[in-house]
């Protein structure tokens, strides 16, 4: 399908916390005229700069084919999903379209030989992962979206084994970004927290202060992505999820750290469900494999984080 060393992409989700930020570093990187952004929603007036949107369900596999044939598409970054909180209250929806949609890709990629990337998380850890989880922790989450991330990671190595399909994906953590709001996850309050912040707002936190997770801002998260996907394969030994270092700290002292730069801000913190949720996952994950094998490293720390994040959204506002 086309040249081969010419990316041609296609970024399903595209409209979410990761998709808006990934369109623009994948437009830089390889031009604006090879990325083509899809999502279900309408394409409205957000602040991004795309040559060519398509209204696309993942779950429509006969669309997503002529999509990909139309577009001689080469790479597809695979980022519609439910996440953790709206998995919960419609499982059923979060086993269709993490699940059955990401099986769509991966049989079209069998059949057009296209490379995929799709995000695992740290939802794939359970409680018996221990406090700091390791690439080769046992994998048996509580949540029913951990569960369609570790059938998900599961299915990416059976297709790279079995069918040859050049598929990798991160294990995310919390990714904290000031572009557009997160979708319905657990590790939203580390950025409805921002803000609250800078809007002078008060925030009533869903997690208690204690609630420690591992973290991570949005662009050491992006970086990761292009750096895995421009890895070179036979380094590789992991199509499922790569772990990556991360950062770890609780909801009490990410507020400390905020009121640092804004100290009037009150934040007060009531649990709900999503506790639960939380609870259930590691405090921190090890990034050996990430490192060894393709060299990553973080460069964003609590502070550097906060501060971006305060200073981009003071200028948005
Ligand atoms: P998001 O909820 O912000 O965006 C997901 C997008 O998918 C939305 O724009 C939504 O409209 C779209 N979508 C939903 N159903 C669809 C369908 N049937 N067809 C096409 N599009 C559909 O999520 P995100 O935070 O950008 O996450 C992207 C990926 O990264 C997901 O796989 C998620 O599990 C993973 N991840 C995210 C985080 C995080 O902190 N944001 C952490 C770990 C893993
Ligand atoms: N940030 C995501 C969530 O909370 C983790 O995958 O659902």
């Amino acid at each position: 399908m086309g040249d081969p060393l010419q990316r041609r992409i296609l970024v399903t989700g595209a409209l979410g916390q990761i998709g808006i930020e990934l369109l623009e570093a994948l437009s830089e990187k390889f031009g604006y005229e090879n990325i083509i952004a899809s999502d279900i929603r309408s394409f409205d007036h957000l602040e991004i700069n795309v040559q060519k949107y398509v209204e696309l369900d993942v779950l429509d596999i006969e669309k997503l084919e002529r999509v990909i044939v139309e577009n001689e598409i080469n790479e597809i970054y695979h980022l519609a999903a439910i996440l953790s909180a709206n998995g919960e209250k419609n499982p059923q929806l979060c086993w269709k379209i993490n699940v059955n949609g990401l099986l769509n890709v991966l049989e079209l990629a069998k059949k057009y030989k296209f490379r995929v990337f799709s995000p695992s998380s740290i939802a794939v850890f359970g409680p018996d992962a221990g406090k700091l989880a390791l690439q080769k922790s046992p994998l048996n989450p509580s949540t029913l979206y951990g569960i369609t991330k570790v059938t998900g990671e599961l299915m990416a190595e059976y297709y790279h084994t079995i069918h040859g399909v050049d598929i990798r994906g991160i294990r995310y953590p919390g990714l904290i970004s000031w572009k557009v709001l997160p979708g319905g996850g657990t590790t939203d309050y580390a950025v409805n927290i921002f803000h609250k912040a800078v809007n002078h707002e008060e925030y009533d936190c869903f997690v208690n202060e204690d609630t420690r997770l591992p973290m991570m801002y949005i662009d050491d998260a992006i970086r990761a992505t292009l750096e895995l996907m421009d890895a070179p394969r036979e380094k590789l030994s992991i199509s499922g999820g790569y772990n990556l270092p991360s950062l770890s700290f609780t909801a009490k002292e990410l507020y400390d750290e905020i009121k640092k730069f804004i100290p009037s801000f009150k934040c007060n913190f009531i649990p709900d469900r999503r506790q639960e949720f939380a609870d259930s996952w590691p405090d921190e994950t090890e990034g050996k494999y990430s490192t060894e094998e393709w060299g990553y490293e973080l460069e964003y720390d609590l502070g550097s984080l906060c501060e971006k994040m305060i200073n981009s959204l003071m200028k948005r506002y």
